[in-house]
């Protein structure tokens, strides 16, 4: 797991350099969900394939940016599953951005799920490592990653984040977001999960979720490289991750780019989930 660390933090720096470069056009191809990719996705991407590309304990790897997956060593331990560049689009208006890692033995399914990262590229370079007991941050400074804390959220926090839009939201999902403005929680959505999420756990609590929706019944995160590894990270920050119901590392992959309806969030944030999406 070590060289794993290792060749996550060697990436972020290889792609934070990519993003420094600026060039934030779009690219002549589209990934497997038919987005347009950015030239950034596909550059980081073939940072992150050429360095895990390396490593003889990694079996195998899949990108968000394609529809296959890629045999590294056969007789490997872990399997990568990343989103490389993760909001891209937020690059052009200056809006942070980040990488998700997860890292899987056995099959890539949320319950094997065995640790998992991200990075946020913005004014800082911020690196969040879970061994599936721990989240560590860890901040860029002097090319070097250096440990900041321990992340613990605290029983409940003052942000709600929440994907989609109101004209697509069930109304058990519009109730709760309504109620919990009412009780004094502020609006922060950034439409980048990295950051988003990342303020929640650094500053200690509050709910991120991307619900199912009339457009999108299952909702639009997927499960291998952005709702699970994120899971792992607030189950391991003493919060949690469910899918309206149940823990969401428990929810069932029939496909790499399977989505899932998502809550991420302390104690607190989750009772008015499970409340509202009891029935
Ligand atoms: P993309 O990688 O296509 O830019 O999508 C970003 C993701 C995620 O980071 C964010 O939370 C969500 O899409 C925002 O979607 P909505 O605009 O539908 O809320």
């Amino acid at each position: 797991m070590i060289e794993i660390f290792e060749a996550i933090k060697e990436s972020a720096k290889r792609i934070k350099t990519i993003i420094e470069m600026g060039d934030s056009s779009k690219s002549d191809s589209s990934n497997s969900t038919g987005d347009t990719q950015l030239k950034l996705d596909i550059a980081s991407d073939l940072v992150i394939e050429e360095i895990f590309g390396k490593i003889p304990s990694v079996k195998q790897i899949v990108s968000e940016e394609k529809d296959e997956i890629f045999t590294i060593n056969p007789d490997g331990k872990y399997l990568i599953a990343y989103d490389p560049l993760d909001g891209s689009s937020l690059v052009d208006v200056n809006l942070s951005v980040g990488t998700i890692y997860g890292i899987y033995e056995n099959d890539f399914t949320g319950s094997n799920l065995k640790a998992s990262a991200y990075i946020v590229y913005g004014p800082n370079v911020d690196l969040v490592f879970c061994d599936g007991k721990v989240s560590k941050l860890y901040r860029l400074r002097n090319n070097h990653f250096v440990f900041l804390k321990d992340i613990k959220l605290n029983p409940s926090g003052k942000f709600v984040a929440t994907g989609s839009t109101q004209q697509c939201w069930y109304p058990h999902h519009k109730k709760m977001v309504d109620d919990m403005f009412e009780s004094g929680y502020k609006l922060r959505y950034s439409g980048g999960m990295v950051p988003d999420l990342h303020q929640i756990l650094v500053k200690g609590g509050g709910l991120f979720s991307y619900p199912g929706a009339s457009d999108k019944p299952k909702g639009k995160l997927r499960q291998l490289f952005e709702v699970f590894p994120f899971a792992l990270i607030f189950e391991c920050a003493g919060g949690g991750a469910i899918d309206g119901q149940n823990r969401v590392l428990e929810a069932k992959t029939l496909h790499i780019h399977d989505t899932s309806p998502c809550f991420f969030g302390s104690v607190s944030e989750l009772v008015y989930v499970t409340s509202a999406y009891n029935g």
